[in-house]
């Protein structure tokens, strides 16, 4: 029995995920285009919870003020037919020849004024559908060459137009907040705020940094061979994780965006426990849209799109049932007792102990037996990993 996604789970989904063509650099699409009101209702019937969209998914880049309103207007009624919510947007500034050389850091100044008025526009757009979060993912911003791009101005105006958009958000009032997605390349050969951790950084530098967060995506971080559960845990330990992007990625080589599941099951499974036992208390740390940026793939018709979406779903239900097993085994409970894993939560020094009793206290040193971890004291991690791996596959 697989279990059934309601609305309650959070599912979301972005238009361009399930409307994917099958495009790729090598061959046109195998699909013809997916209506968003089909896309709606077809979301809702699986039990999603959301639908998510970048401007040009909705209506074509340059469409008509008229053709634009038509689109929304057709998406509105979808929404208040279906109860679907649209907890998150984008803007997009990397498919039109404009945006060659990206958006908010081309070179280009006049493109840059330009992005920043499409930016504002689908941020009111956001806004007047009840969006929460505002993402952004800069894939072209960044460069090919070294002598074509000087990435310091580069951040200097990455961070104009952040700093902008926050400025217009608070001063309009507005309750959103903004998620940086990083990427380490592709489409541009390297690719500003590669990793989660160059977006902290830059977000810490920011005017108004409790306004931006980080929108990682598993694939992305795992395209650079990182860690992406880990990756997630120091956003959440940053309080920066606020919003999430599943999907599925074999290896360090081109974006694959497959079916969260579908690829590192093991990475997947600490990520699922991670977000849905890893609270202080044991609750979940993360209480926002589970986020799907998958690919329905090429070879696919739209019978396989439904099954792709729905997958991704399934997959993550069942890790989550998988995780709360492996959380309420006693043995697991051992395991983890034996590994010390609970030890790291308690601090280095007692309360209010400073460096001189710690130099004082000579069981910290001269009394220390460091010699009897040769060949003993081992931790048990591969027991613990064994266990996991039990459970994640469904033995225990
Ligand atoms: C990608 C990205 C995008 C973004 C999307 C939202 O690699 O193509 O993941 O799908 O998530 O543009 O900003
Ligand atoms: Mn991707
Ligand atoms: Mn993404």
């Amino acid at each position: 029995m697989t279990p059934t996604p309601t609305p309650a789970d959070k599912f979301t989904f972005g238009l361009w995920t399930v409307g994917y063509s099958g495009s790729d650099p090598f061959g046109g699409p195998t699909r013809p285009p997916l209506d968003v009101v089909h896309a709606v209702e077809k979301l809702t019937e699986l039990g999603a919870y959301g639908l998510t969209f970048h401007d040009d998914d909705l209506f074509p880049f340059g469409s008509s003020d008229d053709d634009r309103q038509k689109q929304i207007d057709r998406l509105k009624t979808a929404l208040a037919d279906t109860g679907l919510k649209v907890p998150m947007v984008t803007t997009n500034l990397f498919s039109a020849p404009v945006f060659k050389d990206g958006g908010f850091t081309s070179n280009d100044r006049k493109v840059r004024r330009f992005a920043l008025r499409k930016a504002i526009r689908q941020l009111e757009l956001g806004v007047e559908l009840g969006t929460e979060t505002f993402v952004m993912w800069g894939g072209r911003e960044g460069a090919e060459y070294d002598s074509a791009k000087d990435i310091r101005a580069a951040l200097e105006r990455y961070r104009e137009a952040v700093n902008m958009l926050a400025d217009y958000v608070t001063d309009k009032g507005y309750d959103i907040r903004f998620a940086i997605e990083p990427k380490p390349n592709e489409p541009r050969g390297d690719i500003l705020l590669p990793t989660v951790g160059h977006a902290l950084a830059f977000i810490s530098s920011l005017e108004r940094s409790e306004l931006f967060g980080l929108n990682p995506e598993v694939g992305h971080e795992q395209m650079t061979g990182l860690n992406f559960a880990a990756g997630v845990a120091q956003a959440l330990y940053h309080d920066k994780l606020f919003h999430i992007d599943l999907n599925g990625q074999r290896g360090v080589k081109y974006d694959q965006d497959l079916v969260f599941g579908h690829a590192d099951l093991h990475n997947a499974f600490a990520l699922v426990d991670l977000l849905e036992n890893g609270g202080l208390a044991g609750g979940p740390s993360y209480g926002g849209p589970r986020h799907f940026d998958y690919k329905p793939s090429r070879t696919e018709d739209e019978t396989g799109v439904w099954v792709s979406a729905k997958a991704n779903m399934t997959n993550y239900l069942l890790l989550k049932e998988r995780a709360a097993a492996f959380r309420s085994d006693p043995e697991v409970q051992a395991a983890l007792a034996a590994a010390k894993v609970p030890e790291l939560s308690v601090p280095t020094l007692s309360d209010g102990e400073s460096y001189e009793q710690l130099l004082a206290d000579r069981s910290a040193w001269e009394d220390f037996d460091a010699t009897s971890y040769f060949g003993a004291k081992g931790y048990g991690f591969v027991h613990l990993q064994q266990l996991a791996t039990e459970h994640l596959l469904g033995a225990r």
